[in-house]
């Protein structure tokens, strides 16, 4: 299974809007996706249609309550799962102050669902869980980055963009020394994207020299890339949410359907790519 935490401590860059339509657009390729939704304001929840705060389990009662993962488990389509998330989850850090391993809660729940690969399985199981960060560096963007192997990035063309991402990088490195040495940066997604502004031209420039200023001396983020698909602002990607609806569902003939489909087949084929890459190294 591969395992993708959708992080950026900005707000409004793009980290909702592609945890559901990449996971959806992967389930509807076939693909067996569970989405996770830890932000608190579940948005992401709301986004594929599940109302939030309903009768069962959600992703607090599995990081502060104890709750297997499997319980909090809504099917959404024949290959699509949602973790929901609640309000509740607000209040997770106080929930777990002093508590030790904290940061790893979400890590051992994963690893304890068959389901999530780990132990013998006799049914399906996930080929993706994707899980859509808060807008912050707290507990739960913690727990996301110790469960999952890979980071993926969503960046705002933006005078400040760049401002802010070695703060995300130093987490991410630090989690991987010190509670999960698979932990990878995916690559670097450009949302919002405005083609053929000077400012939209300069980011991606900014970001590929970046990426090779730091690529030998930081191996954890070493292999990310800069996707080539950029996500063009689309009012559809906005409206869609309100309807409980993924892109595919809401206008499957827009920019922001084309984009995201667009997006998944290259995250899928990213997962080749590094076998390939390991097999060369080898
Ligand atoms: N490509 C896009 N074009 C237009 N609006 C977008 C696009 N991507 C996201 N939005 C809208 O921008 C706002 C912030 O996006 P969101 O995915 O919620 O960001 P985050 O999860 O990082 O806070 C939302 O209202 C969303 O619908
Ligand atoms: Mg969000």
């Amino acid at each position: 299974m591969r395992s993708i935490a959708v992080a950026n401590q900005k707000g409004g860059v793009g980290k909702t809007t592609t945890s559901v339509n990449l996971a959806v657009a992967l389930a509807r390729a076939g693909r067996r996706v569970c989405l996770l939704d830890l932000d608190p304001q579940a948005h992401a929840t709301l986004h594929v249609g599940v109302p939030q705060g309903g009768t069962g389990a959600s992703a607090y009662d599995v990081i502060a309550g104890g709750r297997p993962l499997g319980e909090a488990l809504v099917e959404v389509s024949e290959t699509l799962s949602v973790v929901p998330s609640h309000i509740d989850l607000s209040a997770v850090e106080m929930a777990l102050a002093g508590r030790a391993g904290r940061e790893s809660i979400l890590r051992e729940r994963v690893a304890a669902d068959p389901r999530f690969g780990g132990q013998p399985h006799d049914g399906p199981r996930f080929e993706y869980l994707i899980v859509d960060c808060p807008p912050s560096l707290g507990l739960l963007s913690l727990n996301a980055m110790s469960a999952v192997q890979e980071v993926l990035l969503p960046l705002q063309p933006h005078f400040l963009a760049l401002h802010g991402l070695s703060k995300l990088l130093e987490t991410l490195e630090l989690v991987a020394e010190r509670v999960n040495p698979r932990l990878r940066l995916l690559g670097i997604v450009l949302c919002m994207y405005e083609a053929g502004t000077r400012l939209a031209t300069e980011i991606g420039r900014d970001v590929e020299a970046f990426f090779t200023a730091s690529r030998e001396s930081h191996p954890a983020w070493g292999s990310g890339r800069l996707f080539n698909t950029r996500i063009r602002r689309n009012i559809r990607l906005a409206e869609a949410p309100s309807f409980g609806q993924s892109i595919f569902d809401y206008a499957a003939s827009s920019h922001g359907a084309e984009d995201y489909a667009a997006l998944a087949a290259e995250v899928d084929q990213a997962a080749a790519d590094s076998r390939l890459t390991a097999r060369l190294v080898a």
